[in-house]
C-alpha cells in the first residue's frame, strides 16, 4: 500500500533519448501522475491480490492469484513503465 506513495509529483522526471542511469534514474512514465488515481487503484487492487496469494490454503488458490498478480504487474507497466527502446 506505500507503493504509490513512493512516486510523489516532483518524481515525475522521465525524459526520452537520455543516457539512463538505472540506479538512480526513473521509469516510471509520466502519465502515472496525469493518471494518479488510476495508478494508486492498480497498486491497491495488486496489492490485495498478493495478500489473498499469501493467504491461501490451496494450492490451486495461490497459483490463481499469482496469475493475477502477474496480470496487475504486466499491465501496469504497459501503461506507466518506460523502458529504453
Ligand atoms: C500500480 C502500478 C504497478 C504495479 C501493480 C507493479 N509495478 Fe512494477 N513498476 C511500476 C513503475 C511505475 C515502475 C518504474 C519505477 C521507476 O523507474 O521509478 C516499476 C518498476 C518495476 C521494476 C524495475 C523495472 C526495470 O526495468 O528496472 C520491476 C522489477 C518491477 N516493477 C516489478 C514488478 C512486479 C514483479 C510487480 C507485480 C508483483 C509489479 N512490478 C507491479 C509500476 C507498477
Amino acid at each position: 500500500m506505500a507503493f504509490p506513495h513512493l512516486f510523489p509529483a516532483t518524481t515525475n522526471q522521465w525524459k526520452p533519448g537520455v543516457d539512463r542511469d538505472p540506479g538512480r534514474d526513473t521509469y516510471a512514465s509520466p502519465n502515472l501522475f496525469t493518471n494518479y488515481a488510476d495508478f494508486y487503484a492498480r497498486a491497491a487492487a495488486a496489492a490485495k491480490t498478493a495478500y489473498r496469494a499469501s493467504r491461501a490454503q490451496q494450492n490451486s488458490d495461490f497459483k490463481t492469484y499469482v496469475a493475477e498478480l502477474r496480470v496487475a504487474c504486466d499491465s501496469c507497466h504497459g501503461l506507466y513503465l518506460k523502458s529504453d527502446q
